[in-house]
């Protein structure tokens, strides 16, 4: 390591105050002054291309976005017991890119507040408890989130009404794609079963339909919407957690529901949808909002006020203007086609995954996750000034997931130092 001592002092400081559990990213912690775009300037004045971060959706301190949010900002900013038209406005635009049974939108501020909210709603309308997750993912910081975590640490164990479904990766598991299938849906048969008959019943299934946390498996066609039919057919609802997979990330649609073929009656959503500035939403049908709204007065003091509302329609507009899903998802097959060389031409890389601006490299050694590679990728890319990461259970996949506003002229950029990390390999 050769951090600065100013690096080290502030290290030092953070430890002292934020304390020293919330991780840094890389053996040196990168300390940015500002960002535009997909660029990052480092206190030290380099520049980083952004090859990770989903929450500058349309770009780092874009524009618009921020035009947008001062202007509101400088004008009125209260909360929904007012009338206000920038909220309706919004909340139109945002529905009307959902399938049209999902027409009814509860705001909030982070996707852990969405995700609780979500839950408590199917918990009233099912009069049941029992929560499905996958047994590697992360919804969120609240109590009821963190007795179903499964993908990070947590000090409070499972919840006695929790259990976890393991989702397949025909990556990585070599039987036939329908005996994959065939045993997840027994799995998840059994877990439901279990929940009955300790008394819980099945309140919801909670899954991101691209498994990002997971590391981005390839699940057998059917997969999610078997999970699904299995789960309401037992009295529960579906949730789908789109704070990854939403907002065109896929490219080729809107919602990663809709990519994945599934059918929610729960969304959630955060992250991308204000750009860095807190805000996140349930959406749901009529026939859920009203059998909860009529029960419960919901009242959230920030979220769904003008600023936020304003923000949120910049980046609606920005992703139209700027074309961005089409752009995700032409730019997001010349990387996954040049991610698939990369797989035929290393051994240890075991395989290309993702779709559109969520890619992924899985590095594996004899069969075994190689985790020290995408540790040393995503480092020496870092060398290189690109931002990158990894995940999945063992950490052994990169992550790929710049913000959408990526283009054409940083995609080779990219490809070529992630190309000369995979030649630096040392196994
Ligand atoms: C899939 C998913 N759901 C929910 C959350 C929680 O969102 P937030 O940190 O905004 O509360 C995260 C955060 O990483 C996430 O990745």
């Amino acid at each position: 390591m050769n951090t600065t001592p100013a690096t080290a002092a502030l290290i030092e400081r953070r430890n002292r105050t934020i304390g020293p559990y919330s991780p840094l990213f890389y053996n040196e912690p990168l300390q940015f002054v500002s960002a535009k775009g997909v660029w990052f300037t480092e206190a030290s004045g380099d520049r980083y291309l952004d090859g990770y971060n989903n929450v500058p959706h349309v770009g780092h301190c874009n524009d618009r976005v921020v035009r947008a949010l001062a202007e509101q900002a400088a004008t009125l900013n209260i909360h929904t017991r007012y009338l206000n038209n920038r909220v309706v406005d919004y909340s139109e635009r945002l529905l009307a890119t959902f399938r049209p049974e999902l027409d009814r939108v509860l705001f909030g501020n982070s996707g852990s507040e969405a995700n609780e909210l979500a839950i408590r709603i199917a918990r009233q309308l099912t009069g049941s408890t029992g929560m499905i997750v996958s047994d590697y993912s992360y919804h969120g910081t609240t109590i009821t989130l963190a007795e179903m975590t499964t993908g990070l640490t947590t000090r409070e164990p499972l919840g006695a009404h929790v259990r976890t479904l393991r989702i397949p990766d025909l990556d990585t598991d070599p039987r036939p794609a329908a005996e994959v299938l065939a045993t997840t849906l027994a799995e998840l048969d059994a877990a439901i079963a279990s929940l009955q008959e300790a008394g819980f019943g099945l309140a919801a299934c909670l899954f991101d339909p691209l498994f990002s946390t997971e590391g981005m498996p390839r699940v057998p066609a059917g997969l999610v919407a078997g999970i699904a039919g299995r789960v309401r057919r037992a009295g529960g609802m579906v949730i789908a957690d789109e704070v990854q997979s939403g907002f065109g990330r896929t490219g080729s649609h809107m919602w990663g529901h809709d990519y994945a073929g599934l059918d929610p009656d729960l969304v959630t959503m955060g992250k991308p949808m204000g750009n860095g500035h807190p805000m996140s939403a349930v959406v749901t049908s009529e026939r859920v909002l009203n059998d909860f709204g009529s029960r419960n007065e919901y009242f959230n003091t920030f979220a769904g006020n003008p600023v936020s509302a304003a923000v949120g329609e910049a980046v609606l507009t920005e992703m139209a203007e700027e074309g961005l899903m089409d752009r995700a998802s032409q730019l997001g097959a010349a990387a996954l086609a040049r991610f698939q060389e990369f797989a035929g031409s290393h051994e240890f890389v075991r395989a290309a995954k993702g779709t559109g601006l969520f890619l992924g490299l899985d590095f594996a050694i004899d069969g075994t996750p190689a985790p020290q590679i995408a540790k040393q990728v995503v480092e020496s890319m870092k060398s290189k000034k690109v931002l990158i990461s990894r995940i999945g259970r063992d950490e052994s996949v990169l992550k790929v997931r710049p913000p959408l506003a990526f283009s054409g002229a940083e995609l080779p950029i990219l490809l070529d130092a992630l190309e000369s990390a995979l030649q630096e390999v040392s196994v």
